[in-house]
C-alpha cells in the first residue's frame, strides 16, 4: 500500500498562494532550490521532469526526460515517494507501474488536451466496430483508456510498436491523429485506423509556420516531434527538394536531444513545445536552435511552477491514485510499452 504523506513544515510555504493559472509567490532562487532538496531528501522523494517543464523545474528534477524515459524511471525507482512534474496522465502512467509508491503531481489540474481527445466510453465503441482489431494507445491517454489497450506507445517507439504487432491484424490507433499518419507512413501498413485527436500545441505548429522558417533559415537542420500539424509539410518540403531530405528529423523529444549531440553545430528548427529548447541549448551549446513557432507552450506543462513544486514537496500533495481494477487492466500495456525502444533520457 501507497504510503500516505504527512506535511512537513517550511519556511517557504506561507508565500504561496494561488493565481489565475496555478501556484504562485515562490522565486525560483537559492533558498527555493535548497528547500526543494531538503524536502525531497526528508521524503525520499524522486523528482521527475518532462522536458516542457519550466527550465527551473527541469534543473532542480533529478531526472529529465520524455514520456518513455520517465515512465521507466517510475517503474524502477527505488525513492519512496514519486514527484511528477508533468501533466496528470503521466503520473497516472507512474501510479500503475508502481502503484506501491506514492505518486504525488504538483498540480492536479494539469490536464492534456491530446488525451481529452477520446474517453473510454468512445474507445470502446470503437472497438465493438472492430472486435478483431488490436488497439495501439499513445501514452497521453487517460488512464481508463488504457485499461481497453493491448498496447500503449510513446513518440519515440510507436513505429516499433506497431511493426511488433502480426501484419495481418487491423490496427485501432489512438489519439493522436498526426502521430497515427507517422506510424503508418513509416510502416507501410494500410491496416491501421486512426482516431482524429490532437494536442492543440502541436497542432498549431503549423505546415506554413515551417515553411516560412525553412525560408529563413535555408540550410537549417529540422526536428519534427511527430504530433506536429507541420509533420506532413516536412515530408511534402523533402518531398519536393525544398529541404534536403536528410536534414528532416522526425523525433520524440528524447530523440532530438540524441541527435543533437551527433550534430554539434549549425542551426536547427525545433517544432514541438518550447520547453524543449532549454534541454537542447544545455546539450548541445554550439548549435544555434529556432523554434518553428515560438508560441508553442503547453500551459498544462507551465502549472507546475516553483511555488507548486515547493507545496507538493512540503504538504505532500496533490497525490495521484488509479482505482486498482483499471490500474491492473492497464498496467500490461505499459509494461509492454517501457519494454521497446531507446531510454528516452538523452543519455
Ligand atoms: P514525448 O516526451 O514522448 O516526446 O511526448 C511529447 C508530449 O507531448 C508529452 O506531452
Ligand atoms: Fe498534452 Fe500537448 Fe501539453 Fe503534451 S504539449 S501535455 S500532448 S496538451
Amino acid at each position: 500500500m501507497a504510503q500516505k504523506l504527512s506535511p512537513l513544515a517550511s519556511p517557504l510555504l506561507d508565500k504561496v498562494t494561488e493565481g489565475p493559472t496555478g501556484w504562485t509567490g515562490v522565486e525560483a532562487d537559492e533558498e527555493w532550490a535548497a528547500e526543494v532538496r531538503r524536502l525531497a531528501a526528508e521524503r525520499n522523494a524522486v523528482i521527475l521532469a518532462h522536458n516542457y517543464q519550466l527550465p527551473e523545474i527541469q534543473d532542480i528534477a533529478h531526472f529529465t526526460g520524455d514520456s518513455l524515459g520517465l515512465s521507466r524511471i517510475a517503474a524502477d525507482t527505488d525513492a519512496d515517494v514519486i514527484i511528477f512534474c508533468g501533466v496528470h496522465f503521466m503520473a497516472e502512467s507512474a501510479k500503475i507501474l508502481s502503484p506501491e509508491k506514492t505518486v504525488i503531481i504538483p498540480d492536479e489540474r494539469a490536464g492534456c488536451s491530446l488525451a481529452d481527445s477520446i474517453t473510454a466510453e468512445q474507445l470502446a465503441e470503437w472497438k465493438a466496430e472492430h472486435p478483431d482489431a488490436l488497439v495501439v494507445s499513445y501514452v497521453n491517454t487517460t488512464a481508463d483508456v488504457k485499461a481497453l489497450t493491448d498496447v500503449c506507445c510513446t513518440s519515440s517507439n510507436a513505429v516499433d510498436i506497431v511493426k511488433s504487432l502480426p501484419a495481418d491484424r487491423e490496427i485501432l490507433f489512438n489519439p493522436d491523429q498526426f502521430l497515427g499518419a507517422h506510424v503508418k507512413r513509416e510502416t507501410g501498413r494500410d491496416n491501421i485506423r486512426i482516431w482524429a485527436g490532437e494536442c492543440h500545441v502541436h497542432a498549431g505548429i503549423s505546415g506554413p509556420d515551417l515553411v516560412a522558417k525553412t525560408e529563413e533559415h535555408p540550410g537549417a537542420d529540422l526536428y519534427i516531434h511527430p504530433e506536429c500539424g507541420c509533420a506532413n509539410s516536412a515530408i511534402y518540403l523533402a518531398g519536393e527538394g525544398l529541404v534536403d531530405e536528410e536534414r528532416v528529423h522526425m523525433l520524440s523529444t528524447g530523440q532530438m536531444l540524441d541527435e543533437a549531440k551527433n550534430q554539434q553545430t549549425g542551426t536547427v528548427l525545433v517544432a514541438t513545445e518550447i520547453g524543449m529548447l532549454h534541454q537542447l541549448r544545455q546539450t548541445a551549446p554550439e548549435i544555434d536552435f529556432e523554434p518553428v513557432n515560438e508560441r508553442a507552450s503547453c500551459s498544462y506543462m507551465k502549472m507546475i511552477t516553483p511555488a507548486a513544486l515547493l507545496r507538493a514537496l512540503a504538504l505532500g500533495v496533490d497525490e495521484v491514485d488509479v482505482p486498482k481494477e483499471t490500474a491492473d487492466a492497464a498496467r500490461e500495456s505499459l509494461e509492454r510499452m517501457i519494454a521497446v525502444g531507446q531510454s528516452g533520457l538523452g543519455e
